[in-house]
């Protein structure tokens, strides 16, 4: 049996889909309700829904043995897993921005609000900016409004809460996508079955 840790709301749809479509169907997961865990014993297969932000985690500590995450939370976090395929889906990108006409003054410590600490001070440490970092669980848009910071470091999608909110993308940080994961036990034990779904994924990528 496969656990497989799927990342709750839009791109999870769009992940459970690829997984029906490689083959590993689970049509109870369609049905509406607040069940948790479904399985489909024939197909040797276990799926449940999590926080995208939580998937790593369960892969990391082999409660699910494959999952999808993005790649912002495997840069961000760091989980001691097998980044095994890109899924070309929940694609992003990790940018810093700004109120429009913003103009830095090199010389002063950048106040940078953001969810991702380490995304954010890796690339300021790469370029030798000082940073002061402002931790932010969402909405991260408000606080250059509001005078709490004077760039933010955050995904960046269609782009338009960024225009409503009359900001707009300074810098490019990294491209992001839905990356599909191992834990690395789990990869040597059931490394046909892994390899198999692997597999299968691929075939579906252009
Ligand atoms: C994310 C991100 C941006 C927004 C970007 O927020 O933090 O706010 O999506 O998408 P867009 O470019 O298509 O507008 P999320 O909805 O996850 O909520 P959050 O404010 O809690 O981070």
């Amino acid at each position: 049996m496969l656990n497989v840790a799927l990342p709750k709301g839009r791109l999870g749809e769009k992940v459970y889909d690829m997984f029906e479509k490689a083959g590993y169907e689970c049509p109870s997961i369609r049905e509406k309700n607040r069940k948790l865990l479904f399985t489909n014993e024939e197909k040797g297969i276990c799926y449940f829904w999590v926080k995208p932000s939580d998937v790593a985690i369960y892969v990391e500590r082999g409660a699910a043995d494959i999952g999808v995450a993005g790649k912002d939370i495997l840069l961000e976090y760091e989980p001691e897993v097998y980044e095994l395929l890109d899924l070309d889906i929940g694609k992003c990108m990790m940018a810093v921005a700004a109120p429009n006409g913003y103009i830095d003054r090199p010389q002063r410590t950048l106040r940078v609000a953001t969810k991702f600490e380490r995304i954010a001070a890796g690339y300021y440490a790469s370029i030798g900016r000082d940073i002061d970092i402002i931790h932010l669980n969402g909405s991260i848009e408000l606080a250059p409004l509001l005078g709490l910071s004077d760039v933010i470091v955050d995904i960046v999608e269609t782009g338009s809460t960024l225009k409503a909110n009359n900001l707009s993308v300074v810098e490019r940080i990294v491209d992001i996508s839905a990356r599909f994961i191992a834990n690395k036990a789990s990869y040597e034990f059931k490394k046909n079955e892994i390899s198999r779904v692997t597999a299968a994924l691929a075939g579906q990528l252009g």
